[in-house]
């Protein structure tokens, strides 16, 4: 009798056991799905505050911001090569904190011309000077950025004018590189970010290239730049075709 009963106690508290597990799973669950459906609030709050102020659409908008919640965990500075008025490293300033450094490199004059390697459609774009993307070359006044970096709360926020061959030379962050984002469309500018840059991020940082699927030249200079590297590191994409890599090593 005693043995029967105990067994009947042994299975009650395994049911109990498994029950509080249960109960554990769909709490945190539950939890993981609010604090999703907040960020995705705060996402679209974001691109109404910066919508004037950067040209990426909403879904890749989203995607980036997506991104930057998911490397959050990793320390270091934030680096935006290509940043037009700002909008965009401004509200990845919003998701990754005010307490890091963030670096915003653009000629602010606008595009280099493209070249043959960028693609056809790359000439065509830049030929086509009333075009409803065009944006006068891609031109934005310094003062928008640094107006979109106040917005954001950053306390801590470099601005380098000039062309990337020049600025990036000799550049060297306080901390290492986090994250680092290309925006600079064609082959040349997508190269020497890469090649000054890829060598400053940390371990398992983050590099976001906006162009890969849009511009021939861009993806170019990344195949190229990986493999004369030797760079083993994947290229991944979200689901709204943001091509990012997590660097390894
Ligand atoms: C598509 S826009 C960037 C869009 C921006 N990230 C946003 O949030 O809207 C490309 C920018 O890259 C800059 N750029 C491209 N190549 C460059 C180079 N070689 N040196 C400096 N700036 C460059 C242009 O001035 C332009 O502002």
């Amino acid at each position: 009798m005693e043995v029967r009963a105990g067994g009947g106690l042994a299975k009650a508290s395994t049911r109990a056991r498994r029950l509080l597990g249960d109960l554990r799973d769909l709490r945190s669950k539950t939890r993981q799905g609010i604090e999703r459906r907040v960020f995705e609030r705060h996402i679209a709050r974001l691109f109404e505050k910066y919508r004037t102020l950067t040209m990426v659409p909403k879904s890749v908008f989203a995607d980036n911001l997506r991104l930057c919640r998911q490397y959050a965990g990793i320390g270091g500075s934030v680096v935006e090569c290509g940043v037009w008025r700002g909008g965009m490293v401004a509200a990845m300033a919003e998701v990754l904190g005010p307490g890091r450094h963030y670096y915003l490199f653009d000629s602010f004059e606008g595009l280099p011309a493209a070249k043959p390697i960028d693609g056809e459609s790359a000439l065509a774009w830049q030929a086509n000077k009333t075009g409803p993307f065009y944006y006068d070359n891609c031109r934005a006044e310094l003062r928008f950025a640094e107006e979109a970096m106040r917005y954001s709360g950053a306390r801590s926020y470099t601005t380098l004018k000039g062309w990337f061959q020049d600025t990036l030379r000799d550049f060297r962050p306080r901390e290492p590189i986090a994250i680092l984002r290309l925006d600079g469309d064609w082959y040349d500018s997508t190269m020497e970010c890469l090649t000054y840059l890829y060598p400053l991020v940390k371990n398992k940082g983050l590099i976001i290239v906006d162009d890969y699927y849009t511009w021939d030249g861009c993806a170019r200079a990344v195949h190229d730049f990986l493999s004369r590297a030797a760079i083993k590191d994947r290229i991944h994409q979200t689901t709204n075709r943001v091509a990012y890599i997590t660097k390894n090593g």
